[in-house]
């Protein structure tokens, strides 16, 4: 399938049209959901929802890569709010075991997604063998992990990640739209434009923005650094933000004293579909707050550097 004519987009039109198709590709039977909690799943989630109701059962796995607070927020919204069938897994400890030692990007992608597809094979078992599965794919994911006669660029775990023996028949609404395109529907299917308009979070996590081999310390320095940014920097500002976490350290002092620590990347790009991103060059204050909030209270990091890399040749996450 390939993407929807830009000009012609109409988010109501597209979205009555996927409800008849849901509801004809699975014709009654249960549906697992991926919900990251990110825009597209929480998009696919809401549309799902709307087409076959309680027939839609929504898994939430926490990998230990999430962002601050994030499980919390997608148990209030779903659960509390809309009302969904919805499953919480603590798959973290599972997760950084499988991927210990693993330093190659396409690798770490693959064991994540696959770690992913398991255990919503085993959900699926106990709930009674669920045949479809659906994802948050959106149009980038599969131009980017080279389907379609494109070049991979990276394997985003929902397409490029799954392993060949899935036992699932796939439901991907919103395979052929950009970003842009399903923030509209997010918005005409009624999400709060908080949801909507959440910062893009890759379906790896912190865990391809903790750079090389992930350890549960650099993860910590991922999660609480890209939380601060967060509440210094706003949407209106530029189109995504966070921070990278190297697998270097430099040598820097505190008190007098050396220390040999972690560096914090801030990356921060506008873009309108991800296909290509430029830097922002936000206020140098602001910039300097937010460096200077990341050396107090993240423990263990001595440097903070700013990315000025558009897209391409770089992509907008390191990994
Ligand atoms: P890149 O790094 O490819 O990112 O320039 C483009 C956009 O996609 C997000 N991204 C992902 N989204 N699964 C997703 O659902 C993934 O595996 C994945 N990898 C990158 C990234 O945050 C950016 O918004």
């Amino acid at each position: 399938m390939g993407n929807v004519v830009r000009k012609s987009f109409d988010a109501n039109v597209f979205i009555e049209k996927q409800i008849i198709d849901i509801q004809q590709q699975t014709f009654g039977g249960r549906v697992l959901l991926a919900l990251s909690g990110g825009v597209d799943s929480s998009v696919a989630a809401a549309l799902l929802l709307k087409a076959i109701g309680k027939k839609l059962v929504c898994v939430h796995v926490d990998n230990g890569m999430m962002r601050k607070g994030e499980s919390q927020q997608i148990f209030d919204m779903f659960d509390d709010q809309m009302g969904a069938n919805l499953i919480y897994v603590d798959a973290a400890e599972r997760f950084l075991t499988n991927l210990a030692g693993v330093s190659d990007p396409e690798r770490k992608r693959k064991i994540i997604g696959e770690g992913f597809i398991r255990i919503f094979e085993e959900e699926s078992k106990k709930l009674g063998c669920i045949k479809f599965l659906a994802q948050g794919t959106i149009y980038s994911d599969v131009v980017e992990s080279g389907k379609g006669g494109a070049h991979a660029v990276k394997s985003h775990h929902n397409v490029g990640g799954l392993p060949i023996d899935l036992d699932f028949e796939l439901v991907e609404p919103l395979k052929a739209l950009y970003k842009d395109q399903v923030r509209e529907c997010g918005l005409a299917l009624g999400l709060p434009k908080e949801m909507v308009f959440r910062q893009p979070f890759p379906g790896p996590g912190l865990g391809v923005r903790c750079l090389g081999a992930i350890t549960a310390e650099r993860l910590t320095v991922a999660r609480e650094s890209d939380q601060i940014l967060r509440e210094g920097f706003s949407q209106d500002l530029a189109w995504q933000y966070f921070t990278v976490v190297p697998d270097i350290k430099s040598v820097g002092m505190r008190d007098g004293k050396r220390t040999h620590e972690h560096t914090v990347i801030i990356r921060a790009v506008d873009s309108t579909d991800a296909m290509t991103a430029v830097p922002i060059y936000p206020d140098w204050v602001l910039l300097r707050k937010v460096t200077e909030r990341i050396l107090e209270e993240v423990p263990g990091v001595n440097r903070v550097c700013y990315d000025l890399t558009p897209k391409p040749p770089g992509t907008i996450e390191w990994e």
